[in-house]
């Protein structure tokens, strides 16, 4: 870890080493919402990033309270659910017992909670079972409350919904703050705020339009170019009138895209939209072929961005000083598409000189799937979370840590 992580917080938020928590109950929400199939962990990296934070808690005597969501069971119990496979690997990883108890709060709970002898550690079922949690219920925030005499947050994934576990509970407990990745997370982004050096690049990409506009107009305000890829690249380049076949277009959305494309030339930023794609007629053909955005066929669809808009993406993130990427620049869960995405990983990595972050599960993905995660400055475990922060925004979980002053 680079920066020591307490100088970079924000006024009034005390770092996990800071707090006292040798033989107390130290509740710690973190984000262990991890993609699962069958059971199966597919990717344990939101896992691995919070041993730091319970390491150090184990050596320092906490009496330990873990607690994340999974997915989105909308209040109710649903066995595919469960955090079950998270604790089989968290105990894995630490080589050491971890309970998980039959439900969030309740008898089973508290019974659990109450044996944690120091430096044990128990991990509440799914906080999404109860529908509490998104809705910020009081009585669900003061149950979670009575197991915590400490509060830390590590999630920084979350950070950016106010739920009882990330904002509700917080003022019912004494002490609070941040554990290792919410600050590393909070020192890094941060940067991208503050004076950057320039070129700032932001490259986007992902399916929706309607799910990135408001980042979109966010970066006009401090970014010199923005490069977009994937199927919302589609949506822009129908704006500008071109015929993209059988591609993923919202068309609902033109206006809005034509709108941004003329704010960003009236605020002169650059806005680097594909010149070239790859096509195929459906999802499951196995090899596409890269055409002009001026010669898409009628029967086809674009999967990925082309050579030589590949080749413009690499050179302007060579150019650029600092660099933030969210979304992938096609279907890359497909290696047939995936070239332009894996290329934008490469071009990041690359790039010695400039600060570059990665946000976003996919980013992060392609990132470790081409071999890069160590030559990137960061890849934020937040998708939504790093999208809220760089925009400037508030975000609920971090504002509920700092103390009163
Ligand atoms: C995420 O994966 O982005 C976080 O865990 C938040 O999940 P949510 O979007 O379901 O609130």
């Amino acid at each position: 870890m680079s920066t020591p992580a307490t100088t970079a917080l924000p006024r009034g938020i005390k770092h996990v080493e800071q707090l006292a928590v040798e033989g107390r109950r130290t509740f710690v929400r973190v984000d262990l919402n991890v993609p699962i199939k069958d059971k199966k962990i597919k990717d344990d990296a939101r896992i691995v990033a919070v041993l730091p934070t319970i390491r150090h808690l184990i050596e320092r005597g906490a009496r330990i309270v873990l607690a994340s969501h999974l997915g989105r069971p909308d209040g109710k119990v649903k066995p595919e659910y469960s955090l079950e496979p998270v604790a089989v690997r968290l105990a894995e990883l630490l080589d050491k017992d971890v309970v998980l108890t039959d439900e969030p709060v309740g008898d089973g709970a508290r019974k659990v909670v109450g044996d944690l002898r120091d430096g044990q550690i128990a991990l509440l079922e799914n906080l999404r079972f109860s529908p509490g949690e998104e809705a910020n219920d009081e009585v669900f925030a003061r149950a979670l409350a009575s197991y915590a005499d400490v509060y830390v947050n590590d999630a920084f994934g979350t950070a950016h919904r106010a739920h009882a576990s990330t904002a509700g509970m917080v003022k019912f407990v004494g002490e609070r703050g941040a554990g290792y990745v919410m600050a590393k997370e909070i020192a890094v982004l941060s940067r991208l705020l503050d004076d950057v050096e320039r070129p700032y690049l932001a490259v986007v990409g992902g399916a929706k339009v309607s799910d990135k506009i408001e980042v979109l107009d966010a970066l006009l305000e401090r970014v010199n170019g923005i490069a977009i890829g994937g199927a919302m690249a589609n949506t822009f380049l129908e704006a500008q009138g071109r015929s993209l076949g059988t591609s993923r277009v919202e068309k609902e959305k033109l206006p809005v895209a034509r709108n941004f494309l003329r704010k960003a030339s009236e605020r002169k930023v650059t806005v680097y939209l594909p010149t070239d794609v790859v096509v195929a007629s459906s999802l499951d053909d196995t090899a596409g072929t890269p055409v002009a955005v001026t010669a898409v066929p009628a029967d086809q669809m674009a999967l990925d961005i082309g050579p030589a808009t590949v080749e413009t993406f690499r050179r302007i993130c060579l150019d650029a000083r600092t660099i933030f990427w969210n979304g992938p620049m096609g279907v890359f869960e497909k290696p047939a598409f995936a070239a332009g995405t894996v290329a934008v990983a490469r071009a990041l990595a690359d790039n010695r000189l400039a600060l570059t972050v990665v946000g976003g599960g996919d980013s992060a993905a392609a990132v470790a799937q081409a071999g890069v995660a160590d030559r990137v400055t960061h890849v934020s475990t937040g998708g939504g979370a790093s999208l809220e922060f760089i925009q400037g925004l508030e975000l609920p979980g971090i504002a509920a840590l700092a103390e009163d002053e």
